[in-house]
């Protein structure tokens, strides 16, 4: 990953934590940062403060990864602007905690389509963009990185 310089990435949740983090290493590498966030508010500043350190830049979009329609007609889009798409992160995930006795559907359903369905939706699309790709070796080039937890 030392090499690993993505030219164009999009990271889910990227407005804060650890996809903050990540988009400020593509960033850092010279790239463009799509964070792709529900919090517009929380995006643009993130975007603002890291394109302001450089020498790369970020944007910020508006993404619920659970609204898989949406997920798919960003990475078009980026892709679509920008020629390519070299990272997938996929990133955006939620925790509920308390007593397990008080989770109700809407909690499960909320979890199931952030934490996995949000990812089947950005793996399924970028792949479909990074088959497309060339890499320098002219084989099918780009990295989808999820973040999981123990708590999965
Ligand atoms: N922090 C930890 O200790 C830890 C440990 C293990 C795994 N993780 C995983 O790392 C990932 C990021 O966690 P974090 O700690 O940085 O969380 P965080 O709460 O700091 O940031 C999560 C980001 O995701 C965004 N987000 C939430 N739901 C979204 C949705 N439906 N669509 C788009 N954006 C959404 C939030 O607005 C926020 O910007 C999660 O998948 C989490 O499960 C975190």
């Amino acid at each position: 990953m030392e090499h690993f310089a993505p030219r164009v990435g999009i990271v889910t949740g990227g407005a804060h934590g650890i996809g903050r983090a990540l988009a400020a290493e593509v960033v850092a590498r010279g790239g463009l940062a799509v964070l792709a966030d529900r919090d517009d508010e929380g995006a643009r500043t993130t975007a603002a403060e890291l394109t302001a350190l450089g020498p790369g830049r970020a944007v910020a979009e508006h993404l619920d990864v659970a609204d898989s329609a949406a997920v798919q007609a960003l990475v078009e889009k980026v892709a679509a602007e920008h020629g390519r798409l070299d990272l997938m992160a996929n990133n955006a995930g939620i925790l509920f905690s308390g007593p397990l006795e008080e989770f109700t559907d809407h909690h499960w359903s909320t979890a199931i389509d952030v934490n996995l369905r949000g990812v089947v939706a950005g793996t399924r699309a970028a792949y479909a963009v990074m088959a497309q790709q060339e890499s320098r070796r002219g084989r099918p080039a780009g990295v989808i990185l999820n973040t999981g937890s123990l708590a999965g």
